[in-house]
């Protein structure tokens, strides 16, 4: 093959994810417009617990949420999509004041500043169309002079979504977010976590039969035709959820219903019936194996609160005093 220097990252990932003995595209992908509408629309399944169950422990415990947040805090979220869950947690703070809400859609990042500004006209908010697994720029996050606390906001699970070693890169790099300017500045982390749970709920959950989370998943396949220029018959494509025990996660795939190949960036890839691309995983926890994933990236369990099913877990994390 003739050298091929692809300059842009979606089509380089999707290259290098492709030839993989198990071929994979990074779920990041999967959140373009219409991939963040469909999500979207995934919350509202009644076999997606996730979204339901985050909000209602949220609501439940919003006085004793901001109780431990406290006054004057400066909110920075990863990847804060339609912003439901942060109108109702920065309506419960005392004197909220900054939000940084950072998000990889562009689109979905405009449409909830500006719903949220609305709704808190005194609030500064700036928004970072970001990729937020990618370094942050410490003076991005640099709006906020008179704030008490630093509180980073991860909520809806999001952290599922990475495997064991980018989690605790990433808690290390929120860990140090939340520290920059201790002890003027408090910090904190909330973030939801799924548990693990029966699989007769977690697989609907991830396959719903109205086929919602199925077409989720195959808009990233329409999406490479639409932006990289590959074939994939979408047709040819059907979506699968399966649980990997070994490693306690969920995980999406589009498995190839008959032998065929696909033209992507000058290459061509060869699939057998049955053959897949795994396109997301979703890690599920135990309350008490994700503190100890924290405790080695610094971060000490303050409080959590969870639902009545024990399907979801909101926890908040300090930073741990050095000894
Ligand atoms: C947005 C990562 C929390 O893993 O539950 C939902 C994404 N994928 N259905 C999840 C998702 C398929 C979701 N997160």
């Amino acid at each position: 093959m003739a050298d091929y220097i692809p300059d842009n990252l979606f089509l380089q990932d999707a290259l290098t994810g492709l030839a993989q003995p198990q071929p994979e595209i990074p779920s990041k992908y999967l959140y373009d417009e219409l991939g963040s509408m469909l999500f979207e629309a995934i919350c509202v399944t009644p076999e997606y617990y996730v979204t339901r169950t985050d909000l209602e422990i949220l609501d439940r415990h919003l006085p004793d949420i901001s109780a431990c947040i406290g006054p004057r805090a400066h909110v920075i979220e990863f990847g804060s999509g339609a912003g439901v869950k942060t109108s109702h947690l920065l309506a419960s703070l005392e004197q909220p004041a900054a939000y940084t809400p950072i998000e990889i859609s562009a689109a979905a990042l405009e449409a909830s500043a500006a719903h949220l500004q609305r709704q808190f006209p005194a609030l500064r908010i700036q928004p970072l169309a970001a990729d937020y697994t990618q370094p942050i720029a410490p003076a991005d996050l640099d709006i906020c002079t008179d704030c008490q606390t630093r509180v980073v906001y991860f909520p809806g699970s999001t952290i599922g979504n990475f495997t064991l070693d980018q989690a605790r890169h990433f808690l290390r790099r929120i860990q140090a977010i939340i520290s920059a300017f201790l002890p003027e500045i408090r910090g904190g982390l909330l973030i939801g976590i799924d548990l693990l749970k029966p699989l007769e709920v977690l697989l609907p959950a991830y396959a719903d039969p109205a086929g919602v989370t199925a077409a989720f998943n195959k808009n990233l396949l329409a999406r490479m035709n639409r932006e990289l220029g590959s074939d994939f018959v979408l047709s040819q494509w059907s979506h699968a959820a399966r649980f990997n025990s070994e490693h306690q996660r969920v995980e999406m795939h589009m498995v190839s219903e008959r032998t065929q190949q696909v033209q992507l960036g000058g290459q061509t890839f060869s699939f057998a019936a049955g053959d897949s691309i795994h396109t997301e995983n979703s890690h599920k926890y135990s309350l008490r194996g994700f503190s100890e994933m924290a405790a080695r990236a610094g971060l000490k369990l303050e409080q959590h609160w969870t639902d009545a099913n024990g399907w979801f877990a909101t926890c908040y994390f300090v930073p741990q005093e050095p000894n």
